[in-house]
C-alpha cells in the first residue's frame, strides 16, 4: 500500500510538473562573471523556495565554448547532467542524437505555445516537442558607452560608422583605450556580427543566415574586414585572451571609452553599481537601429533517470514563471523569453531592448546570432570564428579572409 501511494504520489508529481519533495538538479552553465552569478543566484533562489536543491557545476568560458566541451565529455563518459544551460543550434544537435528531455507536459499546461516567440521556440523545439526552456533574449548588437568620456567627446551617440571612428579618436586623444575588447574567437566574432550587421540587414541574412558564397566572399565582406582591421588599431595592448567582463571592467573604471558586447555586459555595469544614462550608455552599433540580432540561453534537460524528471520539470516551469522572468533578466541585462512579461521593473535599457526585440521582429529584421550559435551548427559556427580571429589578429588581408570564409564555410556545412 506504502509502496502504491509512493507511485501515485510521484506521477502525481510527474503530472503536476511541480515537486515538493527533496530534490534536485544539478546545473552545468558558463555564467561565471559577477553579473552573470547575480542572475544565477535569483534562479537558484527561486528553486530552493520551491525545495528543489542545486548542484552547481560552473564552467567558466564566455559564450559556453568551454562548456559545451566539458557536456560532451561527460554525455559520452555516460554521466549527464540533469539540466544544461544551451543554446541555439547546440539544443537542437542533442535533440537530433535523443539526448534530451521531453518537456510537453509541462508546456501545455502552462501554454508555452502562445508566449514564448516563434524565433525561440525554432530552437526550443525539436520534431514537434519541447525539449528546452528559455529564460531570456540577449541581443548582440550593442555597444556600452562610458558616459564621463562620451560627455567629454562632445556628448552625441555615434549614428553611423564614421562618426563612431571620429568618436575613437577622441577617446584616444584623452589618454584612455578607445575600444575595450577580449581577444578571443567568439568576442571577436560578436564584434564581427554587428559589423556586418550595420552593413545591411538583407547582407547579413544573405552571409550569415543564408550562406551565400556571393555574401561571404564578396566586396561587402571585404569591406567588413576592413572595418575590423580599423577597430582592431583602437585596442589595447594587452587584449589577447582578455575575458568579456574584464573588459567590460575598463569601461566601468574609466580606462577604456566603450566596449561592442552582447547585454550581458550590462549585469557587469548594474553589479559596479553603475546607472544606465548617467554613468553608462547603452546604444545599439551604429548604422544598425531597428535590427536586432539575438541569442536565447535555455536550460535543456538530459535523459537522466525516471527519480531526476520531477525536478526537471519543476525547474522547467519556474524558468518559465513570469515573475521569475522579470526579476532574472533585471539582473542579467537580457529581456523576457515571454512576450506577456511587462517592461515594469527593467531600467531604460532594457525597456529599449524589450522595444526593439518586438519591433525587429514584427519587421522581419530580427536575427538570429552568428556569434552565439543561433544562425547555425558549431561546426559552421566555429569555422567562421577561425576566419575571424585570424583576420583580426594580422594573419589574414581582408581579401583573403573573405575568400577563406566561402571555402571555411562549404568545408564545414
Ligand atoms: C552568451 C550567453 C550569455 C552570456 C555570454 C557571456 O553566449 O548567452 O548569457 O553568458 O555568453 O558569457
Amino acid at each position: 500500500m506504502r509502496v502504491l501511494r509512493a507511485i501515485t504520489c510521484s506521477s502525481m508529481l510527474l503530472l503536476s510538473g511541480v515537486s515538493h519533495a527533496a530534490e534536485s538538479v544539478e546545473v552545468v552553465h558558463w555564467w561565471t562573471s559577477g553579473g552573470e552569478a547575480a542572475a544565477l543566484q535569483v534562479l537558484k533562489k527561486d528553486l530552493e523556495a520551491k525545495g528543489i536543491g542545486w548542484t552547481d557545476v560552473p564552467i567558466a568560458g564566455g559564450g559556453g565554448t568551454e562548456a559545451m566541451t566539458i557536456l560532451r565529455a561527460r554525455v559520452t563518459s555516460g554521466n549527464p547532467p540533469t539540466a544544461v544551460q544551451m543554446i541555439g543550434f547546440d539544443i537542437l544537435d542533442w535533440a537530433k542524437e535523443g539526448a534530451l528531455s521531453n518537456l510537453d507536459q509541462v508546456a501545455a499546461k502552462e501554454g508555452w505555445d502562445k508566449v514564448i516567440p516563434g524565433a525561440l521556440q525554432k530552437f526550443s523545439k525539436y520534431e514537434g516537442h519541447w525539449i528546452a526552456a528559455p529564460v531570456n533574449v540577449h541581443s548582440t548588437n550593442w555597444v556600452w558607452i562610458n558616459k564621463e568620456a562620451l560627455d567629454k567627446a562632445g556628448g552625441k551617440e555615434p549614428t553611423n560608422w564614421d562618426e563612431l571612428v571620429a568618436l575613437l579618436d577622441k577617446f584616444r586623444a584623452q589618454g584612455i583605450s578607445p575600444v575595450a575588447h577580449g581577444g578571443q574567437p567568439w568576442q571577436d566574432a560578436t564584434m564581427f556580427e554587428a559589423v556586418v550587421l550595420s552593413l545591411g540587414t538583407d547582407f547579413y541574412k544573405q552571409a550569415f543566415i543564408d550562406l551565400d558564397p556571393a555574401a561571404l566572399g564578396g566586396d561587402k565582406m571585404k569591406e567588413a574586414f576592413d572595418r575590423m582591421t580599423k577597430l582592431r588599431s583602437y585596442v589595447d595592448d594587452n587584449f589577447s585572451g582578455r575575458d568579456w567582463n574584464l573588459a567590460s571592467a575598463m569601461v566601468i573604471e574609466n580606462k577604456a571609452g566603450l566596449q561592442f558586447m552582447g547585454d550581458w555586459a550590462k549585469g557587469e555595469f548594474l553589479r559596479a553599481n553603475k546607472v544606465p544614462g548617467k554613468d553608462f550608455v547603452c546604444m545599439r552599433f551604429p548604422g544598425t537601429q531597428g535590427a536586432v540580432t539575438f541569442n536565447s540561453d535555455q536550460f535543456a534537460m538530459f535523459k537522466v533517470s525516471d527519480s531526476k524528471v520531477p525536478a526537471q520539470l519543476a525547474m522547467a516551469s519556474a524558468v518559465e514563471n513570469p515573475t521569475f522572468q522579470a526579476a532574472f533578466n533585471v539582473v542579467k541585462g537580457s529581456v523576457p523569453a515571454r512576450t506577456d512579461v511587462p517592461d515594469t521593473d527593467f531600467d531604460a535599457c532594457g525597456k529599449k531592448g524589450i522595444k526593439d526585440l518586438s519591433e525587429a521582429s514584427a519587421n522581419g529584421r530580427l536575427f538570429g546570432s552568428m556569434a552565439h550559435g543561433h544562425a547555425n551548427p558549431a561546426a559552421v559556427k566555429n569555422a567562421i570564428y577561425d576566419v575571424v580571429t585570424r583576420q583580426f589578429n594580422g594573419e589574414l588581408s581582408s581579401e583573403d579572409a573573405a575568400a577563406e570564409l566561402v571555402t571555411a564555410v562549404a568545408a564545414a556545412k
